[in-house]
């Protein structure tokens, strides 16, 4: 089991890098030190009928100035109350929690498809990597240009747009912009809501690209986020289960049974 810290960080900043999603900057050292990408927290709330912390993933850490950023949309009232958190407010932080992204070699292109805020997951990735001078394409898709967060903040990665409405970038399926992406030296990061991460690998079997080659970062609804409760148990490849959140969140494609995660 995941051995988590409970810790108390303060609200530095909160700001809205698109019209649907909010960005709370906290401050705290330790975790800013710990965190790394691909992996996440539980935040706790203090909404009414919220027993439960809610998981968000590390959108990017500096260990320098101990700050750690989230970007999430209001969908409830555990993100709501979040959303509403300002400058000097504390707010309770478990973790960092579960398994981070593995990183590629120095020679592999990393491929960043991502629908909606699932894109938050890859800010810190695509800033390391640029920090390291790798090459880093992002596929965002959203349903549309509201929901797109801004390419100036995927600095030193070559963004491409998909939009369901077509308000910018290619009109469609974000995974209509993988077969162009997808070469010999990729490793492909995908990061969205589920109906999405079915698509890609539906896409990558028919272009005979490895599962083993394709990372996941999973937004599974959890409970505790520390492997006690098994709510968030998906389906192994070979039989049985995985917890998102102790096996995960970031788990390689290949090991995880695509076929019986339709609904889940
Ligand atoms: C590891 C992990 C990382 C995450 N990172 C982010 C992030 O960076 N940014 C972000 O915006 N969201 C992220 N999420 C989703 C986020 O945890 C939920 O949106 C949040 O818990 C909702 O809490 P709430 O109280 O506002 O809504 P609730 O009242 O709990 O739920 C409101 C609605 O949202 C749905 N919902 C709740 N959780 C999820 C989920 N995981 N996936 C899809 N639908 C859900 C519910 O079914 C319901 O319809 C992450 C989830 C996980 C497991
Ligand atoms: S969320 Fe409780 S076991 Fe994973």
């Amino acid at each position: 089991m995941t051995v988590a810290t409970l810790r108390r960080a303060t609200v530095l900043e909160r700001s809205a890098p698109m019209r649907t999603a909010v960005e709370l900057v906290l401050h705290e050292p330790e975790a800013a030190v710990a965190a790394k990408p691909g992996q996440f927290f539980q935040l706790g709330v203090d909404a009414q009928h919220t027993l439960l912390r809610r998981p968000y993933s590390i959108a990017w850490a500096n260990p320098d100035l101990g700050r750690i950023g989230f970007i999430f949309s209001v969908v409830g009232a555990g993100s709501a109350w979040l959303g509403a958190r300002e400058a000097g407010q504390p707010v309770e932080l478990l973790g960092p929690l579960g398994n981070g992204f593995a990183t590629p070699g120095p020679d592999r292109t990393a491929v960043c498809i991502a629908g909606g805020l699932g894109i938050a997951a890859f800010v810190g990735l695509v800033k390391g990597r640029d920090r390291l001078g790798r090459r880093t394409v992002v596929l965002l898709g959203a349903r549309s240009s509201d929901w797109l967060l801004p390419a100036d903040r995927l600095r030193g990665a070559e963004v491409r747009v998909a939009t369901d409405d077509g308000s910018a970038g290619h009109t469609g399926r974000v995974t209509a912009l993988l077969p162009r992406a997808l070469h010999d030296d990729v490793e492909l990061f995908m990061c969205g809501p589920n109906e999405m991460l079915l698509a890609v690998v539906r896409s990558c079997r028919e272009l005979g690209f490895p599962l083993e080659r394709v990372q996941v970062a999973l937004e599974t609804p959890m409970g505790c986020g520390i492997g006690t409760c098994l709510g968030c148990a998906l389906p192994a490849r070979g039989g049985g289960y995985l917890l998102a959140c102790q096996d995960g969140p970031c788990v390689t494609a290949d090991r995880l049974d695509w076929d019986r995660m339709d609904g889940i």
